[in-house]
């Protein structure tokens, strides 16, 4: 057994109820508070704060090394913080132990007990959390058939798949139905479509049982499909917390635009400013308008991001008469290369003045009428509004 076993067994998480703790309205379930952990000179997390809501599914998404399962560590009580707290229902819960808190985790090695069978290493909580032998019997084989391991519920560790282990681990952290559920990458060894199926299942389950998820994936479809609300972090920080939508279409910073999703960027500098629009002058794109962020921006260099799907390619440009002029940036430059991948194509552009652009399209019909091929001269055009400005 290591010290990641799954010995986190709060007897009142067990009933799915809230544990006793004064929690007012307006507190949200989880506060973590200027959390830091450094594992030696290197600070893992650095002074992160987040406030998680009742109910909530959150994901954690961030590149390698970014601190995401020390924090979750931290939350389940098997690393202790150097600074900050972590409130639990405005409780703190630094001197509670893992066993005690209503917190359960399911971790990114899966750590299942090989001297257990499936069925075993599933009960395992709940038989230590005193459940009646029949009331356990129930809970395993919903989570058996929740997780589709029928048939395999008498074998060993060892004798099953990297994906088939991982819904073990998956079962035996959903089995008590804890009050936060912290899962550390749970599907990344599913299939395409065992994992679409599992996420639709984890959605309706925390919904059905009210439970709080932190997840924690490299899969940003994944984050996306599943969470209300997205942390991205770099470096031990958060570098923004936001609905998908938002981290999407209004990332905050050039690395969060990058990070998220497909990106073009044209690095220039604020020329002038409307009421309503900045005529920003770039290196590589020409003068682009683009629509007055809602949050000024104060500097002039900027960055203007614009996602492929919003860059539009046309043989000769957007009928003008019908739309106001100054509305459209207008670039050109010729197809170098075009990628079919089945439900969109994407298409590289190089620009006139040599910078590359990526346009994608949705294939909404089966003839390719509007296909542009390699070598084709092309508009490439899109509105100010398409436009996210940001400070470099
Ligand atoms: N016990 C430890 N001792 C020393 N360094 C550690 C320890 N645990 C983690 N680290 C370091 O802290 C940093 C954050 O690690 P962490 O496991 O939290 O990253 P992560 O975001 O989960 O990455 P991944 O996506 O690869 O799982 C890494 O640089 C890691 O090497
Ligand atoms: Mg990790």
């Amino acid at each position: 057994m290591t010290e990641e076993s799954p010995d986190i067994d709060a007897p009142a998480a067990l009933a799915g109820s809230a544990p006793p703790v004064d929690a007012s309205a307006d507190l949200p379930l989880l506060r973590i508070e200027g959390v830091g952990k450094k594992f030696g000179a290197f600070r893992a997390v650095d002074r992160l704060s987040l406030d998680i809501r009742e109910g909530e599914f959150f994901a954690l998404l961030g590149p390698s090394g970014c601190g995401k399962t020390t924090l979750l560590r931290m939350l389940a009580g098997f690393e202790t913080p150097d600074e900050g707290r972590i409130l639990l229902g405005g409780r703190d819960i630094a001197p509670m132990p893992p066993h005690q808190r209503p917190v359960n985790m399911m971790f990114q090695n899966y750590a299942l007990f090989p001297h257990l069978s499936v069925r075993d290493n599933i009960a395992f909580g709940l038989r230590r959390a005193g459940m009646a032998r029949a009331a356990i019997d129930i809970r395993v084989a919903e989570m058996v058939a929740l997780v589709k391991l029928d048939g395999l519920e008498k074998r060993k560790p060892d004798q099953l798949s990297g994906g088939q282990k991982q819904r073990v681990a998956l079962a035996r952290a959903l089995a008590r139905r804890p009050q936060v559920l912290l899962l550390d990458e749970p599907l990344a060894a599913l299939d395409k479509k065992l994992r679409e199926s599992t996420q639709l299942e984890l959605m309706a389950l925390q919904r059905r049982l009210g439970m709080t998820f932190i997840i924690v994936t490299h899969d940003q479809e994944e984050a996306m499909t599943m969470a209300n609300r997205i942390g991205v972090m770099d470096a031990g920080r958060l570098e923004q917390v936001a609905t998908p939508r938002n981290l999407y279409e209004a990332p905050h910073s050039r690395w969060v635009a990058e990070f998220i999703g497909d990106v073009n960027l044209f690095d220039g500098e604020i020329a002038s400013r409307d009421p309503h629009r900045l005529i920003v002058s770039t290196r590589d794109g020409g003068t682009i308008v683009v629509a007055e962020p809602r949050q000024p921006v104060g500097k002039t260099a900027v960055s203007i991001a614009i996602r492929p799907e919003k860059v539009k390619l046309s043989r000769r440009g957007p009928a003008l008469d019908a739309i106001d002029s100054h509305a459209i940036n207008r670039l050109e430059g010729v197809v170098t290369d075009v990628s079919y991948l089945g439900g969109l194509t994407v298409y590289q552009v190089k620009l006139d003045s040599g910078a590359m652009v990526r346009s994608s399209m949705a294939n909404t019909v089966r003839i390719d009428i509007d296909a542009y091929s390699a070598g084709q001269r092309v508009v490439v055009w899109f509105t100010p509004d398409d436009c996210v400005v940001l400070e470099q």
